[in-house]
């Protein structure tokens, strides 16, 4: 362990549980539905989000949230926990759609984004006012009364605002104007399909989704650097937007190839796979394999993976051009300047066409780079595509799912801290049904909300204390009635001090160029 209790790198994590998060839904990502999901697993299977698992241990000292599995699935991290460990730029960014009071699932988020900024990333907090007005429907009135809120709770849990940016959506210029250019890049039936939008969808409300496109792209408009979006995982539809735009508004994009033809990514496999089987027998690997000869190999193979028959044909096509790997420079939206500027760049061999160029020197990695330099040089973003991360939804107190509308379920940071005390008192639990029942076969603390509390909040950075807690309750030694009255106290302490911590930074919020109220109306 480390001085500030963390474990040090590659150590496992001490303190795991699944968070019992049981919710009634099947997987379902979608931003505006209900946000419980009941196998976490699936998420990597069906949606490709991967494990946190697997970045963990690249992470220096990580939050405990992170060390507990709270936080279990990413895209992309390793780029920001990269940046992170060598002290190069990297970001952080997330947004609150301002509809209610700030509660303990938003408090995860303002963490995420306090621990990041104090490891040296660009931080960014937004209100998402456009998002609440038309894709909620609320007043312009109700935003402003819960905006200074969401910013006051994101100060007094340590997000520091003149080192970073705090910003709500409707006045932030730059980010409409950038919202206006990402959507020259994508239009009304991809959005329809992502989001399951049709011919009654405002325009408004797609303009919203624009504009948090901006949001997560904002951080790289002086210049492209890792960025991580810390959100629950209803928010992943956007996620993968958000990268895909980025590409889209990339200069070039760098690809794989083997001659002077397209490929896909199954054609490119196969082909591969031709080129090193017969690059082995031949004389020299650079003229000799032909692209016949690769047909043919490829049809004694007699495989039956997709993309074999269309890339026998190609092949066949290609008839005695040589096979040689390179890598290709596409031409997506470069000026002419750009495009010649890449040209002269590029050392050692090359092929220039209409579209693209082939160089035959450089890796994947470097011409990337290049890629990268020539097109911030000439005027473009060069984005990044943004990282995100994932943690799991907190379930409510009266069981079933925390949910705004029933407020016995969900603590607000607003609560009287009696209230907090009093909800965590009547809260559900894992126990058994008798105190002698409990000592014989433990608790279920993998299923108890106020297990839950502990590890998501209550033990705040002390794994000792949150695996002592899980150890004593599933041993049977822990009682709910202790436990509970414990866990309760604790809450209105944290409710206090983090009410106290508001009213101080409220001067500091108003020293800021924030409007808090808005014109609009
Ligand atoms: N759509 C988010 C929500 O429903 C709010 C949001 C707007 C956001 N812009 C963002 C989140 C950018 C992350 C990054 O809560
Ligand atoms: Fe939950 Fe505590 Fe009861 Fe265990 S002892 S089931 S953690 S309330």
């Amino acid at each position: 362990m480390t001085d500030d209790g963390s474990p040090d790198r590659d150590e496992t994590p001490a303190v795991r549980s699944d968070g019992g998060t049981k919710g009634a839904d099947d997987v379902a990502l979608d931003p505006w539905g209900a946000s419980t999901v009941d196998d976490y697993r699936k998420l990597f299977d069906e949606f490709g989000i991967e494990s946190f698992d697997d970045v963990l241990p690249r992470v220096p000292h990580p939050h405990y949230l992170m060390r507990r599995g709270v936080i279990f699935g990413h895209r992309d991290y390793r780029p920001v926990a990269d940046a992170m460990a060598n002290d190069e730029p990297f970001a952080t960014l997330s947004g609150f759609m301002p509809t209610g009071d700030p509660h303990i699932g938003h408090k995860l988020v303002f963490d995420e984004l306090i621990w990041h900024q104090e490891r040296g990333a660009d931080a960014y907090g937004l209100i998402a006012d456009l998002e609440a007005h038309a894709a909620r429907g609320l007043s312009w009135e109700e935003i402003d009364e819960h905006t200074e809120s969401y910013l006051l709770s994101l100060i007094a849990l340590g997000f520091d605002p003149e080192a970073g940016t705090l910003y709500r959506q409707s006045t932030n210029r730059e980010v409409q104007d950038l919202a206006f250019e990402l959507g020259t890049k994508a239009n009304f039936s991809e959005l329809g399909a992502i989001y399951d939008f049709d011919g009654e969808t405002e325009v408004s409300y797609m303009q919203s989704v624009i504009t948090q496109m901006a949001d997560i792209l904002y951080p790289q408009l002086s210049e492209p650097k890792p960025t991580v979006i810390p959100v629950g995982p209803d928010q992943d539809p956007h996620m993968r937007l958000a990268r895909d735009l980025a590409g889209r508004m990339r200069y070039f994009k760098v690809t794989e190839a083997y001659a002077s033809f397209e490929l896909d990514d199954d054609e490119r496999e196969l082909v591969a796979r031709a080129y090193d089987a017969l690059s082995a027998d031949v004389a020299d690997p650079e003229t000799d394999v032909r692209c016949n000869a690769a047909a043919e190999w490829l049809r004694s193979e007699d495989l039956a993976e997709p993309g074999v028959d269309s890339a026998i044909e190609i092949l066949r096509s290609g008839g005695k051009e040589p096979l040689r790997p390179r890598v290709r420079f596409l031409n997506r939206n470069a000026t002419d300047e750009a495009f010649e500027a890449l040209i002269e760049a590029i050392e050692g061999e090359k092929r220039v066409y209409d579209e693209h160029i082939d160089s035959f020197e450089l890796d994947r990695h470097n011409a990337e780079r290049l890629a990268r330099e020539i097109e911030v040089e000439h005027g473009g973003y060069g984005f990044l595509p943004p990282s995100s991360i994932y943690h799991r939804f907190m379930s409510g107190l009266t069981g079933g799912k925390m949910s705004s509308s029933i407020p016995a379920s969900h603590i607000s940071l607003l609560d009287d801290p009696e209230d907090g005390y009093d909800k965590v008192k009547s809260a559900t639990t894992g126990g058994r049904e008798t105190a002698e029942e409990q000592r014989r076969l433990g608790g279920k603390a993998d299923e108890c909300p106020v297990y839950e509390l502990y590890a998501y909040l209550l033990a705040n950075d002390d794994d000792e204390f949150a695996t002592d807690v899980y150890d004593e309750c599933v041993g049977g030694e822990r009682l709910c009635g202790g436990c509970k009255e414990q866990a309760a106290e604790l809450m209105r302490e944290f409710l206090e001090t983090h009410q106290e911590k508001r009213e101080e930074a409220k001067e500091l919020l108003e020293s800021l160029d924030i409007e808090l109220e808005s014109d609009r109306r």
